[in-house]
């Protein structure tokens, strides 16, 4: 069931595709005045339509760190007293060459903590508020080497968001996601998936999160399992884990 929110309003940078389109969509349907970023203006244009509640709209490209803060708080001024920051964006590849992989650092880490860091000084600023970023369980070991560092690069970056918070006596909560498999576009054509989940699953997950003010979670809730497993396991089995599967 959708518990209508009223004059709550949000940002979600990475809205285009996946996750972040369906949470977008789900923060419409639950009466939220959404913002919408990402690249591809044309897909936020048709979710614009899809979503019956006020949207505002900014082109935004995180491999320019610079230019997205600012867009970033022009879309701030823009929409007005917003309580809810979610940093989706990202891309990732299994074994890229190594422009993918600094194609991943310029997004996944520079750009996260441009957006990220944008979104907690305008918190503090306002005395409150809720910073949400999309990390990944694959943060917790290096499975994939350039992804899985940039995302435990989010996930510690957040964690230094929020102890900020804290020590500034704010009310501002700031909520990790750790998203097991998704199918969506960066998971298009992976043969060696588990446990997937839709990405309306995964948004519903999410703002259910959100509405508790929780600081970890993981996405769907099985994957707390393996994220435990995956810290607890000694290097040589995991690497003889890795090594069967190819
Ligand atoms: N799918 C999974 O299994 C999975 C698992 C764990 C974590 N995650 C994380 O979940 C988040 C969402 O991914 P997804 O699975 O929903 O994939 P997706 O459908 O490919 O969505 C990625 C989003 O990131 C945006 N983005 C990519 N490059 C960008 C850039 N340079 N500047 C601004 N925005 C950019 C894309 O928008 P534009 O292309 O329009 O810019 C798109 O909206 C990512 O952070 C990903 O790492 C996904």
């Amino acid at each position: 069931m959708i518990v209508k929110e009223t004059n709550r309003k949000a940002i979600v940078i990475g809205t285009s595709s996946g996750i972040g389109r369906a949470l977008a969509r789900l923060l419409g349907e639950s009466g939220y005045e959404v913002g919408l970023a990402g690249r591809r203006i044309e897909l936020m244009e048709e979710l614009r339509r899809e979503i019956n509640a006020p949207t505002h709209l900014k082109a935004m490209d995180l491999t320019c760190p610079d230019e997205a803060r600012e867009l970033l708080g022009a879309l701030i001024d823009e929409i007005g007293d917003v309580e809810l920051i979610v940093v989706n964006s990202g891309v990732g590849h299994t074994d890229p060459p190594w422009e993918e992989e600094l194609k991943i650092m310029r997004v996944n880490v520079v750009g996260f903590a441009a957006v990220a860091n944008r979104a907690m000084e305008y918190f503090i600023e306002r005395g409150s508020g809720h910073l949400v970023g999309i990390s990944s369980i694959s943060g917790l070991r290096g499975l994939r080497a350039a992804y899985s560092a940039s995302k435990a690069f989010d996930s510690t970056y957040l964690e230094g968001l929020r102890l900020k918070a804290d020590r500034l006596g704010l009310d501002i909560q700031v909520t990790d996601i750790k998203p097991g498999f998704v199918d969506t576009e960066m998971t298009a054509g992976r043969e060696d998936m588990f446990w997937v989940t839709t990405p309306e699953e995964a948004a519903r997950q999410i703002y259910a999160a959100i509405r508790k003010k929780r600081r970890h979670v993981y996405v769907t809730r099985r994957w707390r399992l393996m994220g435990w497993l995956m810290k607890s396991l000694p290097y040589p089995i995991v690497s003889r884990i890795v090594s069967r599967k190819r």
